[in-house]
């Protein structure tokens, strides 16, 4: 059966094969806690897809930026992008966690440059993704939960 949970929207983004749970660290990265939302945005938790359960987050009218989008990677490595015009899809991109990762997650070090007075931005170097494992440029320090010092 055609997924009839949510509606299709007119334009926008579709974030789909979000791991099921994860929706709401998505709608987090795109700070719609802190910035009261402009876009008409729906979620769907616990859907079942055609491999298994997952999540879904569709944005009315709003395109995602790359800084975005790799946030997103770090939490839904299996993610698609999916840009609807006129109810169509008319682009459909799988995410991909970068080589690198610049000013997205915070180091946990207090001690580490990146966390200085002076401002220097985080940067992370990836050293494998499934497990995702990334270290700092700066102090090598591994995060052990990533997704938590997502800036
Ligand atoms: N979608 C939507 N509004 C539209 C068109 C599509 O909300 N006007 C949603 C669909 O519900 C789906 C996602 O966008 O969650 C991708 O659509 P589509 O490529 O048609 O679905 P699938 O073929 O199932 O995608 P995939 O192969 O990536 O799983
Ligand atoms: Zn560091």
């Amino acid at each position: 059966m055609k997924e009839l949970r949510v509606q299709p929207i007119k334009d926008g983004t579709v974030i789909d094969h979000i791991p099921p749970g994860n929706a709401l660290k998505v709608l987090h990265i795109l700070g719609m806690e802190r910035n009261l939302p402009e876009s008409v945005i729906s979620i769907a938790i616990n859907v079942k897809g055609k491999r298994g359960k997952k999540d879904i987050v569709k944005i009315e009218n709003r395109e995602l930026d790359t800084q975005e989008v790799n946030k997103i990677a770090l939490i839904a490595p299996n993610a698609t992008i999916n840009i609807i015009r006129n109810y169509e899809v008319v682009e459909k991109h799988r995410v991909k966690v970068p080589d690198e990762l610049v000013g997205i997650v915070k180091c946990g070090n207090p001690n580490c440059i990146s966390n200085g007075r002076e401002p220097v931005e985080s940067r992370f170097i990836v050293k494998s993704r499934e497990p995702l494992r990334i270290k700092c440029y700066y102090c090598e320090r591994e995060p052990e939960d990533i997704s938590s010092q997502i800036i």
